[in-house]
């Protein structure tokens, strides 16, 4: 083992820059290049949406026409490859009819969700031997590829599986009839057997009691995803196995204010000034006042019930700041928080779109980022926003909670708008305070927040799985 490359392949539904959704997607686009200087073989393979920009990335035919049985009958993908500029990491798209639509997350229902993540999960290992590929481990990420780790079980496969838990609330079940379309059996694996007692296969089950090894994005998460209150119905599952929290850690190289591209003006720790050119230009953009003594409150987000839109009132809106958040999601949410910008055109406004440089300049413009998730796996918006000396207001959750303490920040326990409303009081007074504010904002940018420590873990974990 020591001689040789430890091989690794990357299962996925989302990999930045090439398909995004959340932050799955960074997590699978930058975890690759950090385990590839640890001298690591790691790749990537998603699917092929209408939506990955094959001229931008300059993918190229890497195998044609393999054949992928599913339900019996045979059906042609083919596999497209790509780097990213400076990285040496392979990223692999297969190309089917059924990844066509541009949505990455496209179905007419849950079961057809499921299929088309089961049949992806199918063609990732007809490929492998084509492309001439064999990993030593598989790393499933989420509900999507977590049937690989039992597909690779029935056909007696050496290789080892890895299974990481983003978020267990999307867990994807389907009718046990979708067995058929992997050419499995309920009786073909013990996992199957008793997961479709109730009529239903969930592939996050799957995952977790077929893979060699299960993670998830933080400690704490991984600590709250074995108790009732936050199993989201699977805790006696997940008690069966051990979990481990690795965080995940962000692309340093990309979220740097110092050569951010698309934010106003460039600064760093030494030069925090600068930071203000960013806030008065995001006020200007926004149409808010430009003053330097109303903290702006930034949020970039999905809008979904995770993410304690629940939490907003009135109340909230009279606090003296202005409050931009910029997302799209449910359409409760988006109604909810249009009227709310409605009613206080001055304080807040919602940006409810996808605009990657507005983001970046909400990170940089803003004196203070609200994350009041109900639960948050590990998070990256926090981390982000500590790097461009915006300071955290959070609820103690998750990787949330791991990251954010009071030399960086503020977080609060409760899931309730009181306190909510207190901790961002606190941060509003501290904001006053020029020295306090400058000391927080100093100790958020000088964090670490890169992939060197988590990708370590990995790769020790790596390591022990296939020393057993
Ligand atoms: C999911 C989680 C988020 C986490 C991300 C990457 O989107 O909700 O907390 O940071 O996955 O692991």
């Amino acid at each position: 083992m020591t001689n040789k490359k430890l091989k690794v392949l990357m299962a996925a539904s989302e990999a930045s820059p090439f398909a995004k959704v959340g932050g799955l997607a960074d997590v699978v686009g930058s975890l690759p290049l950090a385990l590839e200087k640890l001298g690591v073989d790691a790749r990537v393979i998603l699917p092929l949406y209408g939506s990955v920009n094959r001229r931008q990335f300059n993918l190229k035919v890497a195998a044609k026409n393999i054949e992928v049985v599913s339900a019996g009958k045979k059906e042609k993908v083919n596999v497209w490859q790509a780097k990213l500029k400076g990285a040496r990491s392979i990223f692999y798209f297969i190309e089917s009819r059924r990844f066509a639509p541009k949505e990455i997350y496209s179905a007419k229902n849950d079961n057809e969700l499921a299929k088309k993540f089961l049949f992806f999960s199918l063609a990732v290992l007809e490929v492998l031997p084509v492309i001439k590929f064999q990993p030593d481990i598989i790393h499933c990420h989420d509900f999507h590829t977590a049937l690989i780790a039992g597909l690779l079980k029935a056909r007696k496969s050496k290789i080892k599986t890895i299974y990481t838990i983003h978020n267990l609330s999307y867990q994807g079940s389907s009718s046990p009839l979708i067995l058929q379309e992997a050419n499995l059996s309920a009786g073909s694996l013990t996992s199957l057997q008793r997961d479709a007692q109730d009529g239903e296969i969930n592939f996050m089950v799957q995952g977790i009691l077929n893979s060699d090894a299960v993670t998830t994005v933080s400690k704490t998460y991984a600590k709250e995803i074995a108790a009732p209150s936050s199993g989201e119905n699977l805790e006696k599952v997940i008690a069966l196995r051990k979990v481990y929290g690795i965080l995940n850690g962000l692309d340093t190289k990309i979220f740097n204010p110092a050569t951010d591209k698309l934010i106003v003006r460039n600064y760093s720790v030494k030069n925090l000034r600068s930071k203000q050119d960013n806030k008065k230009a995001l006020q200007k953009k926004l149409g808010f006042a430009i003053d330097d003594n109303i903290p702006v409150v930034g949020m970039v987000t999905r809008l979904t019930c995770q993410k304690g839109f629940s939490l907003f009132n009135d109340q909230l809106l009279r606090l003296p700041m202005q409050l931009i958040i910029l997302g799209t999601g449910f359409k409760k949410y988006e109604e909810d928080l249009g009227r709310l910008a409605g009613k206080y055109p001055d304080k807040f406004k919602f940006a409810n779109y996808f605009d990657l440089q507005l983001a970046q300049q909400i990170y940089a413009g803003s004196d203070i980022f609200l994350m009041p998730s109900r639960f948050e796996p590990c998070g990256l918006g926090q981390m982000i926003a500590m790097r461009y000396g915006a300071i955290p207001v959070v609820r103690a959750t998750g990787g949330l909670d791991d990251t954010v303490n009071s030399k960086v920040g503020f977080k609060f326990k409760d899931f309730s708008t009181d306190a909510l409303i207190k901790t961002l009081q606190k941060a509003i007074k501290v904001f006053d305070n020029k020295k306090k504010r400058k000391q927080l904002q100093q100790n958020c940018m000088q964090q670490d927040f890169s992939w060197d420590k988590s990708a370590k873990e990995y790769l020790a974990l790596y390591k022990k799985l296939l020393s057993s």
